[in-house]
């Protein structure tokens, strides 16, 4: 467990307005000790109980399951059994967020220059409240034990770009104000109105840099790196508040139709109506976004508005960086193999064979991640373990390309089909492979499993890496 200083999650305000909608209230309840629970594990897991869950909300046991069950048939949620963890579906409400705010997509690549630049961690902040929270992070930690990650919250006393956004510091250093050897130092990028947009921080550990000379050492590459920043927010769309241009369609909404809580359901809808070209939206333009009735969507950004997830400026919503305390630091802690898992398990149970994946290791592949029925004992392909690529059809998939590959291996007797998993960007980057006794099942139907489970996966896998990266073992 990584021993982070973590943010208490607000408490929910007494007085909710009398439009608020109580179950998209609970729902987001849910969805915040989920995430609170997954930081606390230090990883992608953050598994509950249900009736843990209810404690930690002090919600009835029967409203848990019923809210659960809702978020479940959004994708956003995992039931197992009696448990309840959050989906990577989920990382496209931080997407939504991450997008509209506009400084990743806008700023991130300037950001990454600089840490190539310097050698050191950089990352992107922004006021949260009484909180900073990160929207991208470029990670070149050597001796760190901690890693940040996007959709963090840090106190605004306790760090450097806090420093920068609470006293108006044009430089403020952090000389191991959130952990012993880590040392940062952070400067504001500003808006073309002048106001501070986020802070960009340097992050290194002392055994490299003593705090007294970090800011001084990095001073050059920081100052051209905002000068840059700030070109890109005055010449961007950014400068008229308007986003870069038409809405594509957003009708791709989860079916809310047999939702057990339709009105959370639809109240969830109402955050993935904003995006880089839509950062800010009136309550009509919300309603035609999500095809709720206007009333249904008012009711929405009433209870969103009330919970901090929204700010209202005359008649326009946007988005604030709260919305990112719904899963995105958890969902961006995870790894391909992770992601995979629950999918290797149902396409285990449905052929009743060993699957799993694998990537590309010299001339070799290397097992990442393998589900094996107990009955299928000769099948002994380890996670970890690497075998020729000859001898597999999945090192055969990676070493040759295409659809589909075979092979009769790696060991006499058994035969193996595997398909490809891609990237974003369309790039193999790893293969789903089933592995059984010889005649125990045709190519060509275990090829059409194994793809409709690669699509699966690939899915997961596009969502969480928009803003993030997600290594792939
Ligand atoms: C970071 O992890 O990006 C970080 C940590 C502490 C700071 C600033 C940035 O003060």
């Amino acid at each position: 467990m990584l021993d982070v200083p973590t943010v208490p999650s607000p408490p929910v305000t007494p007085q909710p307005p009398a439009e608020a909608v109580a179950p998209l209230m609970r729902g987001l309840d849910v969805l915040r000790c989920l995430t609170d629970a997954a930081e606390h594990a230090g990883d992608a897991g953050g598994t509950l109980a249900l009736a843990e869950l209810a404690r930690a909300t002090g919600l009835a046991r029967s409203t848990v399951d019923r809210i659960c069950a809702t978020l479940a048939h959004l994708g956003f949620v995992r039931l197992d059994g009696r448990d309840a963890a959050l989906a990577p579906p989920l990382m496209a409400v931080a997407n939504a967020c991450l997008d509209a705010l506009r400084v990743p997509g806008l700023l991130g690549p300037l950001a990454d220059e600089l840490a190539d630049e310097l050698d050191e961690s950089v990352s992107l902040a922004v006021p949260d409240g009484a909180d900073i929270r990160f929207v991208h992070q470029v990670l070149r930690r050597r001796a760190l034990s901690i890693s940040f990650r996007v959709g963090d919250a840090l106190p605004e006393g306790g760090c450097a770009p806090g420093l920068v956004f609470r006293d108006g510091l044009s430089v403020a250093v952090d000389d191991q104000l959130v952990e012993p050897g880590l040392v940062a130092v952070a400067v504001p990028v500003r808006g073309p109105d002048g106001s501070v947009v986020c802070a960009v921080s340097v992050v290194s550990h002392t055994s490299r840099h003593a705090a007294g000379e970090l800011a001084g050492a990095v001073r050059g590459p920081l100052e051209a790196c905002v000068r840059s920043m700030e070109s890109v927010l005055a010449t961007s769309s950014y400068a008229s508040g308007l986003g870069p241009g038409p809405r594509a369609s957003n009708a791709g909404g989860a079916d809310i139709g047999r939702a057990p809580i339709e009105s959370l359901a639809r109240g969830l809808r109402v955050l993935t109506a904003f995006d880089a070209a839509h950062p800010a939206l009136t309550l009509s333009e919300v309603a035609e976004a999500t095809g709720l009735a206007r009333a249904t969507a008012r009711r929405a950004l009433i209870t969103y508005d009330h919970l901090g997830y929204v700010t209202r400026d005359n008649h326009t919503y946007r988005l604030t960086p709260r919305v990112l305390a719904l899963g995105c630091a958890p969902l961006s802690r995870t790894t391909l193999p992770r992601i995979a898992a629950p999918h290797l398990a149902a396409l285990s149970k449905r052929l009743g064979e060993s699957v799993g994946l694998s990537v590309p290791d010299g001339d070799r592949v290397r097992c990442t991640a393998r589900v094996t029925p107990r009955r299928v004992m000769s099948v002994d392909i380890g996670v970890g373990s690497r075998l020729p690529a000859k001898d597999t059809a999945a090192g055969r998939l990676l070493r040759d390309g295409g659809e589909r590959a075979v092979a009769d291996g790696p060991e006499a007797g058994l035969r193996s089909v595997a398909v490809p998993v891609r990237d974003r960007a369309g790039v193999l980057v790893s293969a789903l492979d089933v592995t059984a006794h010889q005649g125990r099942g045709d190519d060509d139907t275990w090829a059409r499993a194994l793809r409709e489970t690669a699509a699966l996966i690939a899915a997961d896998l596009h969502v969480t890496s928009r803003f993030v990266s997600v290594p792939v073992h």
